[in-house]
């Protein structure tokens, strides 16, 4: 038995920030903004948490799929924003949704979450301990941003995604995961739970700088551009396929330039490569389902076409799958 996405669902927070919102905060300005990241806008969460998007968008893969949150066995959330640290993000998700025979949990990988949640979903399946799961990418990321730092505060967004998996019989891809936790320092977010945090908070009112995102953005870009292709050959490699038998490379949504890159040094047809980080900008773990729900909904996804799905981001860590649709 493999695993199949029967259904797909998003929640992206209605508030709108533009590039021309943002060169009024930071020294910056629209057209540097597309030029070096394709990014126009990206949706900022006002009162949504990260267990209420996730929710969200878990209700619409269900509604998407037919299947009732009874039948779910299992919730995976990745995460690196959640509201608090415990309960987990797929509690919050059960609660809301009355999954009452699934159990859930978090996992943090950053930008490659929602690839590890589904290489998860995999292997539960695989083994027989599931059959029904929701995997879910959910992200608050503009409360982790320093709005000072234009090297950062212009790429990220809120947003989540989810699908529903289920078994079924077809072929067996063999996933491609890594991590390189030597090179972690190039993306770097410290805890706001720490007791260093709360002395800092107490004797200056202000939050510490080293607990918003800190980024290496030449390096992440270089092992970007270098680690995913090697990733989405070494998933073809094991499958046996080529980069012509995949009718999408759904990519994790962080830089236009950065997806670009890839698709030249595969050798293959940009348009191939579906983007909407134009309107979102990056959200880290919840990028990759929003996409695939939005290919899912305006009908590019067609039964039977191969897929990859490929994440990249802080620890260093990435990943790619390759799935049927
Ligand atoms: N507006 C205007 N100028 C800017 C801005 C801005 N927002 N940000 C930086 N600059 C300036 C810099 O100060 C620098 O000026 P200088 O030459 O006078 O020193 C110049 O522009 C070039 O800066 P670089 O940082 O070299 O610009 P680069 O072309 O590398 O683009 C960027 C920066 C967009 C951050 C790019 O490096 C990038 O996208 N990196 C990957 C980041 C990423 O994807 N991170 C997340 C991946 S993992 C995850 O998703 C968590």
């Amino acid at each position: 038995m493999i695993g199949k996405i029967c259904g797909t669902g998003s929640y992206i927070p209605p508030k709108i920030l533009s590039n021309d919102d943002l060169s009024e905060m930071v020294e910056t300005n629209d057209e540097w903004i597309r030029e070096r990241t394709g990014v126009r806008n990206r949706h900022i969460a006002e009162h949504e948490t990260a267990s209420f998007m996730a929710a969200e968008a878990a209700k619409r893969a269900l509604e998407n799929s037919g299947v009732s949150p009874e039948e779910i066995d299992l919730i995976l959330v990745a995460s690196s924003s959640p509201d608090v640290i415990f309960p987990s993000v797929a509690c919050e998700v059960q609660k809301e949704i009355q999954a009452v025979n699934a159990a859930g949990y978090d996992m943090q990988a950053a930008c490659t979450g929602f690839v590890f949640a589904y290489q998860s979903a995999q292997a539960y399946i695989a083994a027989g301990f599931y059959k029904t799961i929701l995997a879910i990418g959910t992200e608050t990321l503009s409360s982790m941003v320093d709005w000072s730092d234009r090297g950062t505060c212009i790429l990220f967004g809120d947003g989540a995604g989810a699908a529903v998996i289920r078994a079924a019989e077809g072929t067996a891809y063999l996933p491609a995961a890594h991590s390189d936790g030597c090179r972690g320092d190039a993306l770097v977010c410290r805890s706001r739970f720490s007791s260093e945090f709360v002395e800092a908070f107490k004797k200056t009112g202000e939050t510490p700088k080293d607990t918003y995102i800190s980024m290496d953005g030449r390096g992440v870009f270089q092992f970007a551009v270098k680690s995913v292709p090697q990733i989405v050959t070494e998933v073809l490699d094991k499958a046996g396929l080529g980069t012509e038998d995949i009718d999408w490379f759904i990519l994790h949504q962080a830089n236009k330039r950065i997806v670009e890159s890839v698709a030249k040094r595969l050798k293959t047809d940009i348009g191939k490569f579906p983007m909407n980080l134009q309107e979102y900008g990056n959200t880290s773990s919840a990028s990759i389902p929003i996409l695939l729900d939005e290919m899912n909904r305006d009908g590019r996804l067609e039964k039977g076409q191969k897929i990859v799905i490929a994440g990249f981001g802080a620890g260093l860590s990435w990943g790619a799958s390759i799935l049927e649709w």
